[in-house]
């Protein structure tokens, strides 16, 4: 395994690292520093202000810490640390917006909504622009994949093939659709006569996780942008790089300054200060269901902004009697350890009929061990580095929990090497329904393996979680494929395939897995709002 510093060239792989051109945030159309200074003055203001908010201590005392913070140790603004997970080290210093920040990105996104031009422009003019901002991230999409690559642990590969043009792939859907927005005529029962208008919400606040950092904006920005909507994205901690980038080319596409703002920074000060904002008019929130469930008391404390929540999952793939063996644990495997587990949709419970169980079980184990762990910019490497240490030790975690509470363990269930955030993929069988390893999100390489009898058997299990983002169904009989599809309370269903996202095809959770869908028009929908439009008729011929 390569070390960053050390490689460059890309450690010997054929490619460049990239200097690390955007590393401030983006508002109004310029990149800029934080608005706090260095040496953790912010947080000590904040205390101080909380403080004296409670004591009555006058103004004075408050005011004499700003004189110092341009004496921090970076008085261009407060910056954070983004990390290459292959070895810990430091990729760049990026910008760490505060509630101050996120304030002024407001602004600019709540003025260019009330008085730019973005929402009056026509749906055609949007789309066209949209397009120039996909062929330009196309034009760049070497230098996107390794950021994308390094800031993540994910394989190039992957990236270049796969990632980022499926962010442009999903940026082009949505440029189509800006000029296919229209509601309906309305037969009232009176003399009027009645219509819908589409209309954009408004100023979008978008919270994006690390685990897709390009597809995940691309899923938030694209609709929002084809309905009128102007925004301030929050990407992950951990991946701040292309968030930043992508800000830099939507510029150069034409899109005008504070339509996109991007703030980058942590959960608990930028992400919370967009949920609580008055003048955001609603969240888009992929991420924990923990954090979901702040995100919606924020928008209920604060001014009632409506709210779409992408969660978690505990998903299953059932595997039927008929199947192919090679061909379902082939799926399975994918299904858990791609992106190194670190999925929303991954399917982490396997359950497969008694059959072909045995079969299944030895093949499963044999093709995880067989699997390629190391520098995700190696092109032999099947697995790379999860994301960083905090997800690490989680999923340590829940593989001690899956041991002492008696599931058998296969294979895996160890770190790998001595450098970087790698775990091998791990299988459990023997697990129980009530384990916490069949129920909680482990967002890690980890496979519950289990058997089942009956199909009835096979339904009632899939769906006793409390998730419902996606289910997998292995067979060639129809009939089986029907009913389980239809049984299974999921947003998404695959059926002989998966992991299939398509930007056409409706993506979403059903129970706490959260509500609301990205992807195919229902997406657009969620960044319109519709207004009745009602007015008296007279001496029609017909109501
Ligand atoms: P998280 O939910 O804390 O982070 C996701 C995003 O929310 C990040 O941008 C983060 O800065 C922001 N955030 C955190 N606290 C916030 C708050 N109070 N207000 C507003 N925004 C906030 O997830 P984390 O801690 O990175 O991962 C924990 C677990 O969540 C993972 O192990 C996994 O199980 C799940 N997860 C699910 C994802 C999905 O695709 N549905 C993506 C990432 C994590
Ligand atoms: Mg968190």
């Amino acid at each position: 395994m390569a070390g960053y510093n050390g490689c460059v060239n890309g450690g010997g792989y054929g490619f460049k690292i990239p200097e690390i051109q955007f590393t401030k945030l983006f508002i109004d159309g310029n990149f800029v520093d934080s608005v706090s200074g260095g040496l953790g003055l912010p947080s000590f203001l904040i205390l101080l202000n909380e403080w004296r908010a409670s004591s009555f201590i006058p103004m004075i005392y408050f005011t004499v810490p700003i004189l110092w913070s341009p004496l921090g140790d970076d008085s261009l603004g407060k910056t954070f640390e983004t990390r290459d997970p292959r070895n810990e080290e430091v990729i760049a210093r990026v910008a760490e917006g505060s509630k101050e920040d996120i304030d002024l990105a407001v602004k600019a996104a709540r003025k260019s909504f009330d008085h730019g031009t973005w929402p009056r422009m026509s749906g055609y003019e949007r789309g066209r622009v949209m397009m120039k901002f996909a062929k330009l991230i196309e034009d760049h999409i070497d230098e996107l994949a390794v950021i994308d690559s390094l800031n993540c642990g994910k394989l190039l590969r992957f990236t270049k093939k796969n990632e980022i043009p499926a962010g442009v792939h999903i940026l082009r859907y949505y440029a189509g659709a800006a000029d296919k927005i229209h509601g309906d005529t309305l037969k009232l029962s009176g003399e009027f006569h009645g219509y819908t208008l589409k209309e954009p919400i408004g100023v979008v606040g978008h919270i994006v996780p690390w685990n897709f950092p390009t597809p995940l904006l691309f899923l938030k920005v694209s609709p929002s942008l084809a309905a009128g909507c102007t925004m301030v994205v929050k990407p992950a901690e951990q991946t701040p790089l292309s968030a930043l980038y992508y800000a830099h080319l939507a510029k150069l596409a034409g899109i005008p300054d504070g339509v996109i703002n991007v703030v980058t920074g942590f959960g608990a000060t930028a992400g919370a200060a967009l949920c609580s904002h008055m003048d955001v008019d609603k969240i888009s929130f992929t991420g924990s269901t923990a954090v979901g469930r702040l995100v919606m008391e924020a928008a209920a404390k604060s001014n009632l902004k409506h709210v779409t929540l992408e969660l978690g999952g505990k998903s299953p793939v059932i595997v039927f009697d008929d199947a192919d063996v090679d061909i379902a644990v082939s799926m399975a495997h994918n299904a858990t350890f791609f992106n190194k587990g670190e999925f929303c949709a991954s399917g982490s419970r396997i359950y497969v009929q008694e059959k072909i169980y045995d079969e299944f079980l030895k093949k499963s184990v044999e093709l995880a061990k067989s699997t390629v762990i190391g520098d995700p910019f190696d092109p032999e490497v099947q697995q790379g580095p999860q994301i960083d240490k905090k997800q690490f030790d989680k999923i340590l975690g829940y593989i001690e929990y899956g041991k002492n509470e008696g599931a058998n363990l296969l294979t895996g269930g160890k770190s790998y090497g001595n450098k970087g955030y790698y775990i091998e993929p791990t299988i459990f069988t023997d697990v129980q329904e009530n384990m916490k390893i069949a129920q909680d999100e482990i967002f890690g390489p980890v496979m519950a393996l289990m058997k089942f009898k009956t199909i009835e058997e096979a339904i009632e299990k899939a769906n006793a979680t409390s998730y419902g983002l996606v289910a997998g169904i292995i067979t060639k009989d129809l009939n089986i494929a029907n009913r389980v599809s239809r049984s299974v309370r999921a947003g998404t269903v695959w059926i002989n395939c998966y992991f299939v996202l398509d930007p056409s095809c409706p993506f979403g959770g059903y129970k706490m897995s959260g509500f609301g869908k990205c992807q195919g028009m229902e997406a657009l929908d969620e960044y319109l709002q519709v207004k009745s439009v009602i007015t008296p008729i007279y001496s029609s011929p017909w109501l």
